[in-house]
C-alpha cells in the first residue's frame, strides 16, 4: 500500500487551529511528501485515496459485446462528412444501412483508423445526448446500431442497481447484498431451486458483502467489509423516528482556500464523532454541489455527485429536528458548531473496531529510501473507510462525467479494441443484448480501463503553498522508473 495524503496535522500538531484556517504557508517545503507516487498496479490496491471511488477498480473482465456499427465499413474519404451524416440519421436510416455493410471488402490501414475516428466520434454523439435533457432515443440507438462502449457506463442502469442496493428489503436488516454481483440477485428462482435460495437468504441475513467493496479480503485495508457494512447499518437506522435516533447536522467546510480534499477529512471527522457519539450524520450544505449541474434537490448537496450519506426519512426527520427546541435541549440533535475543530480535525477514530490499523504495513519510498512506518495510522485507516462509505455509489451526474473523462482518455483506443475484435455476424450479437446472461450477469461489468495502469496523484497549484511542488518532469522519471521493473506497463 502506497499511502499519500494531505498531512497536515500529523506535522502539526500544535497548531491545528492554524491549519484549519489554512495559514500552512509557514509549514515550509521540509514535509517528504514532495514526491510521491501512488501506482495501482493491475488495479489490487483499493481503499487507500479517497480516488478509489472516482475510478473503477473492479477486477472483473470487460463483456464488450460486438455488434457492428454500420458506417464502419463503408469506404468513405472523409470522416468529419460521415460523422454528420450518421448523427442526422434517424434509426431506420441506420438500420437500413446494416445489410449494405455486411457485404463490405476489406480494410486498408487508412481504412481502419478511418473506422477508429468514426466510431469514436459515434460514441461522443451518444454521449452529449446522454447528458441532455431527452435521451430516450438516443439511448436506444446505442444499443442496436453502434457497438456498444467497454469503456462507458449505461448510467441509468448503474444507478438503479446502485440504488437496490442501497435499500433495505422489507422485513430485512439489509439490502440485497451476495457474492453474485449485477442484477443475478434478481434472478427468479424455480422451486427446484431451494437449496440455492436458503442459501442467497442467509448471505442477505448476515450483510456480510457490501457490494462496493471489490476485490478480496486481502486486497482491501484491514476489516474493510465489517466496517463498512457497519456503517452502512449505522447510517441508515431501520426506523428514523424511533425515539432512540440521533443526529450530528452538519454542513461542509466551505471557508474559501479550502480544497475538496481538506473538505472530505473534515467530514470524516464528522462520521467518526457520529460514530463515536451513536449519531446518524446528516451533511447539509456544499459549496462544491452548489451550481446548475445539481438539479433539485441534489443542489447544493453531496448526493449530486454520490448517493446520500443516509436515507431520505433520516434526513427528513433531522432537518425537523432542527427546529425543535426540545430535540436541542435533549441532546437528540447537534450541528458542527457544537464542536471544537481540534475534536472534529484530530479527534479520535472510532474504536468500536478495535485497532485494526495496527497491522497495516506501509510502503512508501520517498527520496530513494523505503518508509516502512507512518504516524498516524489509524487516521489513514479510518479516513480511508469513511471516504470509501461516502463514495460507496456514484450519482448519475457523477456516472455521466466520468463516462466523458474515460472517453476522452482511452476512448480512441477502446474504439480500437472494439473494431479489431468485432466480428460480422452482427444479426446473432442485437439478439444476445436481451439474453438473461446480458441482463443478470453481465450488467455488473465495470468500465474497461487500459491495464496495467500506473495512477498518479499530481500535486499543483494552491498546494505549493503547504509543500514544494515537484515538477511533472519529475512524476514521468519515477513512472519510468517504475515500468523499468514493469515492462507491460503501458498506461498513466
Ligand atoms: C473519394 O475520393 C476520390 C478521389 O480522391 C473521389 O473520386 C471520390 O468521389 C471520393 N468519394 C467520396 C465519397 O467523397
Ligand atoms: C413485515 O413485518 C410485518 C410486521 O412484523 C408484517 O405485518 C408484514 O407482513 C411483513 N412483511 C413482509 C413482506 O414480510
Ligand atoms: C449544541 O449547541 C447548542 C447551541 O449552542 C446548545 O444549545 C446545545 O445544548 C448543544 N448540544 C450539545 C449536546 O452540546
Ligand atoms: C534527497 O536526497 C538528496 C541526495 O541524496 C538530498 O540532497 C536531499 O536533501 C534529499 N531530500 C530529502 C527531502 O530528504
Amino acid at each position: 500500500m502506497v499511502i499519500c495524503g494531505k498531512e497536515m496535522e500529523q506535522q502539526n500538531n500544535k497548531s491545528i487551529e492554524r491549519v484549519v484556517s489554512q495559514k500552512a504557508f509557514q509549514m515550509g517545503s521540509s514535509f517528504p511528501c514532495q514526491i510521491c507516487v501512488v501506482g495501482f498496479l493491475c488495479g489490487v490496491c483499493l481503499t487507500s485515496l479517497f480516488l478509489a471511488a472516482l475510478t473503477s477498480f473492479g477486477a472483473t473482465a470487460s463483456f464488450g459485446s460486438i455488434s457492428f456499427f454500420p458506417f464502419l465499413s463503408t469506404a468513405s474519404n472523409s470522416s468529419s462528412s460521415m460523422v454528420n451524416d450518421y448523427a442526422n440519421r434517424d434509426c431506420n436510416g441506420l438500420l437500413k444501412e446494416r445489410e449494405r455493410i455486411m457485404h463490405s471488402e476489406k480494410s486498408t490501414q487508412t481504412g481502419t483508423d478511418e473506422k477508429v475516428s468514426l466510431l469514436y466520434a459515434a460514441w461522443n454523439d451518444l454521449l452529449s445526448k446522454s447528458t441532455d435533457e431527452d435521451s430516450s432515443q438516443k439511448i436506444r440507438l446505442s444499443k442496436s446500431d453502434v457497438p456498444e462502449a467497454p469503456h462507458l457506463e449505461n448510467c441509468k442502469l448503474s444507478v438503479e442497481i446502485s440504488q437496490r442496493l442501497d435499500t433495505r428489503l422489507p422485513n430485512r436488516s439489509f439490502p440485497p447484498w451476495t457474492i453474485w454481483k449485477g442484477m443475478l440477485d434478481d434472478l427468479p428462482l424455480s422451486a427446484t431451486d431451494e437449496q440455492l435460495k436458503s442459501y442467497r437468504d442467509q448471505m442477505i441475513t448476515e450483510g456480510a458483502y457490501p457490494p462496493w467493496i471489490t476485490g478480496s479480503d486481502a486486497e482491501n485495508y484491514p476489516l474493510t467489509r465489517k466496517v463498512q457494512r457497519d456503517l452502512w447499518l449505522h447510517q441508515h437506522p431501520a426506523d428514523c423516528n424511533g425515539p432512540n435516533v440521533k443526529f450530528l447536522v452538519a454542513d461542509w467546510e466551505r471557508l474559501p482556500g479550502f480544497g475538496i480534499g481538506a473538505q472530505i477529512a473534515g467530514m470524516c471527522g464528522l462520521l467518526a464523532i457520529a460514530i463515536n457519539e451513536n449519531r446518524v450524520l446528516v451533511t447539509n450544505y456544499y459549496n462544491r454541489a452548489d451550481h446548475d449541474g445539481c438539479k433539485g434537490s441534489s443542489r447544493a448537496s453531496w448526493s449530486c455527485y454520490f448517493f446520500p450519506e443516509t436515507s431520505q426519512e433520516c434526513r427528513k426527520r433531522a432537518f425537523e429536528l432542527m427546529h425543535d427546541k426540545v430535540a436541542w435541549e435533549n441532546g437528540v440533535i447537534t450541528t458542527k458548531e457544537n464542536y471544537t475543530s481540534k475534536v472534529i480535525w484530530s479527534g479520535r477514530v472510532p474504536w468500536v473496531w478495535g485497532n485494526p490499523w495496527s497491522i497495516m504495513q506501509p510502503t512508501t519510498e520517498i527520496n530513494g529510501s523505503l518508509i516502512v512506518y507512518h504516524r498516524k495510522m489509524d487516521r489513514r485507516w479510518w479516513r480511508a473507510q469513511a471516504v470509501r462509505y461516502l463514495m460507496r455509489f456514484q450519482s448519475e451526474y457523477t456516472c455521466n462525467i466520468m463516462n466523458i473523462a474515460r472517453h476522452n482518455a482511452i476512448g480512441w483506443e477502446a474504439a480500437k479494441i472494439v473494431l479489431a475484435s468485432s466480428s460480422e455476424d452482427n444479426v446473432e450479437n442485437v439478439k444476445e443484448s436481451k439474453r438473461d446472461i446480458e441482463r443478470f450477469v453481465w450488467s455488473n461489468h465495470r468500465p474497461w480501463v487500459p491495464r496495467p495502469l500506473l495512477s498518479m496523484h499530481v500535486r499543483m497549484g494552491d498546494k505549493a503553498c503547504e509543500m514544494k511542488v515537484a515538477g511533472l518532469e519529475e512524476y514521468m522519471r519515477l513512472a519510468e522508473k517504475v515500468r523499468r521493473r514493469f515492462p507491460q506497463l503501458n498506461s498513466v
